[in-house]
C-alpha cells in the first residue's frame, strides 16, 4: 500500500499524538503518503482529510489530546453514515486505514473490514479494557493522573481524620482503579468485576479506624454498581465515620503522556504502517508480555479480559 488514513476516535487519550506521529513518520519513511482524518468516523463522513507529512507532527509527542481530534460518530452507526465513509476512502484512494481507539471505535473498524477496508485498529483509551494488549495508550498517564489526585485527598483526608471516596473512570473496566488504588495504598478498591458488599466494606473502614488508623482511602470505578454519593451516604449512616466523595472525571483523560504511553503508541503506530506497507491488514496490534501483539481484529475484540481478583487481595492484603 502507498496511500493510508489515520484517524482517532471516541474518548481522547494521552499518546494519541504520540502514535499518530508515528504513522505519519513510519509512512514516510516507507515513501507511502498518509492522510489525517479529523473528528474519527465523522470526518470520514464529512471528507475532512488531509495529507500528514513529518513536519506536521513536530512537537506533538508531548501534547495530551489528539491533533486529528475526536468524535463517537452518531452518524457512523447508521447505514447511510456508513456506507459514505466507505466511499470517502474510495474517493480519496485510501488503500489503507489506521484507526486508534477504544472499543466502540475497534468496532467500527471490524465493520469497515467486512465491508472491504483494509483497516489496522490500534488500542487508544484510558480504560485499558482491551485485552488484545496488555496495556492501553493513555492508560498509564490517567493512572499516574489518578494516582497523584490520591495523592493530594490522604493529605487532607488525614488531616480531618475522614474517609475518603475517590472515582475514577474506566467505564466496564476496574483497572484505573486497581493500579492507581494500589499503588496510592488506598484501603479499599470497589470495581465493577467484583460484587460490592456494603457490610464488608463498611466492616473494613471499622476495623482500619480500630487498628489506629486515622483516615481511609476508597478508590471506587465508576463502573461499579452504586453511585459515589449513596456510597457516601450509606457509609456515614452505617459507621458514623466523616466521609467525603471526590469524583475525578475528565482530568483523567487530559495531560502529557507518560514515558510508557509515548513508547507503547510509537511501538504499535510504526508496526501498523509497516504492515499495511506489507499488504498486511484486518489486524488489532497490542503489546503482550513486552512483545507486539499482532491479533485478527475480530477475534482480538472477544478475547476474555485478565483476571483481577489477584490485585484486589494484593490492594486488601497491603491495606492493613
Ligand atoms: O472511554 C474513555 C472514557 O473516559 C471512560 O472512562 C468514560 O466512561 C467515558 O470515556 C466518558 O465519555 P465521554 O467523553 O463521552 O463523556
Amino acid at each position: 500500500m502507498k496511500k493510508i488514513g489515520v484517524l482517532t476516535s471516541g474518548g481522547d487519550a494521552p499518546g494519541m499524538n504520540a502514535c499518530v506521529r508515528a504513522v505519519v513518520r513510519t509512512g514516510a519513511y516507507l515513501d507511502m503518503e498518509v492522510f489525517g482524518i479529523e473528528r474519527g468516523y465523522d470526518g470520514l463522513i464529512a471528507g475532512d482529510i488531509e495529507q500528514l507529512g513529518p513536519r506536521d507532527v513536530s512537537d506533538t509527542i508531548q501534547r495530551g489530546g489528539t491533533i486529528l481530534k475526536t468524535a463517537r460518530s452518531e452518524a457512523f452507526l447508521t447505514k447511510e453514515g456508513f456506507d459514505r465513509a466507505v466511499a470517502m476512502m474510495k474517493n480519496f484512494k485510501l488503500e489503507g486505514l489506521v484507526v486508534i481507539g477504544g472499543n466502540g471505535s475497534l468496532s467500527g473498524a471490524v465493520d469497515l473490514k467486512k465491508a472491504g477496508v483494509h483497516v489496522i485498529g490500534l488500542p487508544g483509551t484510558i480504560d485499558n479494557d482491551l485485552p488484545f494488549s496488555d496495556f492501553t495508550i493513555g492508560f498509564d498517564t490517567a493512572v499516574n493522573t489518578a494516582l497523584s489526585a490520591i495523592s493530594n485527598v490522604r493529605d487532607t483526608s488525614q488531616a480531618h481524620e475522614r474517609t475518603t471516596i475517590i472515582e475514577v473512570m474506566g467505564r466496564e473496566c476496574g483497572d484505573i482503579a486497581i493500579y492507581a488504588g494500589i499503588t496510592g495504598g488506598a484501603e479499599i478498591i470497589l470495581v465493577p468485576e467484583v460484587p460490592v458488599d456494603l457490610d464488608d466494606v463498611c466492616r473494613q473502614l471499622i476495623e482500619s479506624r480500630n487498628k489506629g488508623k486515622g483516615s481511609s482511602i476508597i478508590v471506587k470505578a465508576e463502573g461499579v454498581d452504586i453511585d459515589s454519593n449513596i456510597l457516601d451516604e450509606e457509609i456515614t449512616k452505617r459507621t458514623g465515620l466523616d466521609v467525603k466523595v471526590a469524583i475525578l472525571g475528565y482530568i483523567q483523560r487530559g495531560g502529557s503522556p507518560t514515558a510508557q504511553d509515548r513508547l507503547l503508541a510509537s511501538i504499535v503506530g510504526n508496526e501498523a504502517v509497516k504492515l499495511l506497507h506489507k499488504g498486511v491488514s484486518g489486524k488489532a496490534i497490542g503489546m503482550q508480555g513486552g512483545q507486539i501483539a499482532v491479533h485478527d481484529i475480530e477475534k482480538a475484540l472477544k478475547l476474555k479480559k485478565r483476571s483481577v481478583e489477584d490485585l484486589i487481595d494484593l490492594a486488601r492484603t497491603l491495606a492493613m
